[in-house]
């Protein structure tokens, strides 16, 4: 790699460290700096943090937590289902990353292999029947599946591949595990969505790369896949689904039309993330003058869904418990616990937002349609979302 560094997002803990104040002198924090890599285009963390410290036994984002993510995985896997016009029952599936079941909840678990890192979550899909390996995706781990389970028709993998620093072994895996005429699905947050929403709070120890289609063809191809196709997706502040096969596969339109579009906002280009930087700069001050102000005023501010996201904004913009109360969260390990860093309560919401709260920052901004139709009463008493996407103002 060939990486030059255009961002620099300071001192940041584990994302998804969430803690009890006796941790907080044993914290773990590392320096969070982005860069981009001249020769595959791929916008790559340039340290990255170790797997282990991040997916354990401990580990706390649910997939499951959001109606919004339910849906989406019951409509994929019942997309998948169907092959010309028929149910395929026989379909054998392969999941890197399964967390706590939401997508392999849609499928038989007698054509499921799972694999899942973190071992709370690997105990509870095992526990509902389905072959989870508690392992990390590897070369080494794919020869073992290959003998217990055989190749796979289709592999998938949502929010997972960005959290994995060594893509040419986690491509490398896939190829040889994949029937020749099988399909590796993947998804995760575009780079095309974190440029156009400014929202760099994508940017965290679990995401070392942020994808475009352009970097990931590149890297694919040089492991034997490639890009058939591409969805852009909106869950997650835009996501594109893609859809990769063994070199030498059909390719359809949208592969080309998305690496244009790509080309058209420059994400080819160093220059674009370096305009990038300077735009993440300015949206630090405007977070911390609207939050200085609405403290100034007397307004309660708290702060909804205890993120990774926000993890990289509290640290970055250095905002605590003077700024924001509390945080509200519906996760049940994460409650009662301090946000990473900048050690904010979290709480349960219990059926809402309380009544004398003023602004509530959107940490799930990502989410917004689900939450502001959760909170219709706050809303409807002129209460007032703030967030920094695409640019600091109040909703
Ligand atoms: P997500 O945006 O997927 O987080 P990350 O940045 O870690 O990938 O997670 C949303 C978080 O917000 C999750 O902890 C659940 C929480 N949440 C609520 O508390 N209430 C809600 O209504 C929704 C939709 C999410």
């Amino acid at each position: 790699m060939n990486k030059k560094q255009f961002l620099d997002l300071g001192k940041q803990p584990i994302a998804n460290g969430f803690l009890h104040k006796e941790e907080i002198n044993n914290e773990f924090f590392f320096n969070l700096k982005v860069g981009f890599d001249e020769e595959t285009k791929l916008v790559t963390q340039m340290e990255y943090v170790d797997p282990p410290l991040m997916f354990n036994e401990n580990y706390a984002y649910r997939g499951s937590m959001s109606e919004t993510m339910r849906t989406h995985f019951r409509k994929l896997s019942h997309q998948l289902q169907i092959e010309n016009g028929h149910r395929n029952p026989n379909l054998e599936i392969l999941e890197i990353g399964s967390n706590d079941g939401v997508f392999i909840k849609n499928w038989s678990p007698k054509n499921v292999v799972a694999v899942e890192p973190c071992k709370n979550f690997a105990d509870e899909t095992r526990a509902l029947g389905y072959t989870t390996y508690n392992k990390f995706w590897t070369t080494i781990l794919t020869e073992t599946i290959k003998k217990q389970h055989g190749k796979r028709d289709i592999i998938f993998a949502a929010n997972c591949i960005c959290h994995i620093p060594d893509l040419d072994d986690t491509f490398t895996a896939v190829a040889s595990l994949l029937k020749e005429d099988g399909v590796f699905i993947f998804e995760d947050p575009s780079l095309a969505g974190m440029i156009n929403n400014n929202s760099y709070d994508q940017i965290y120890d679990e995401h070392p790369h942020i994808f475009s289609v352009i970097a990931l063809d590149n890297i694919l191809q040089r492991n034997g896949l490639q890009i058939c196709r591409v969805e852009n997706l909106l869950v997650h502040g835009g996501s594109n689904r893609i859809f990769a096969k063994k070199l030498g596969s059909e390719i359809d339109e949208t592969v080309e039309q998305n690496k244009v579009y790509e080309r058209i906002l420059g994400l080819d280009n160093f220059e674009t993330f370096v305009r990038f930087a300077k735009k993440v700069r300015q949206s630090r001050e405007d977070l911390i003058r609207i939050l200085v102000r609405c403290k100034n005023e007397g307004k309660r501010v708290i702060s909804y869904g205890a993120t990774s996201k926000s993890t990289t904004i509290f640290n970055y913009c250095e905002i605590g418990p003077d700024l924001i109360e509390y945080i509200t969260d519906t996760t049940p390990n994460k409650q009662g616990k301090l946000s990473p860093g900048m050690h904010i309560s979290i709480i349960p919401p219990n059926g809402g937002i309380d009544d004398s709260i003023d602004c509530v920052y959107l940490g799930a901004w990502n989410f917004i349609e689900e939450i502001s139709k959760k909170e219709k009463d706050f809303v409807d008493r002129g209460g007032k979302f703030i967030t920094h996407v695409p640019i600091v103002k109040f909703i």
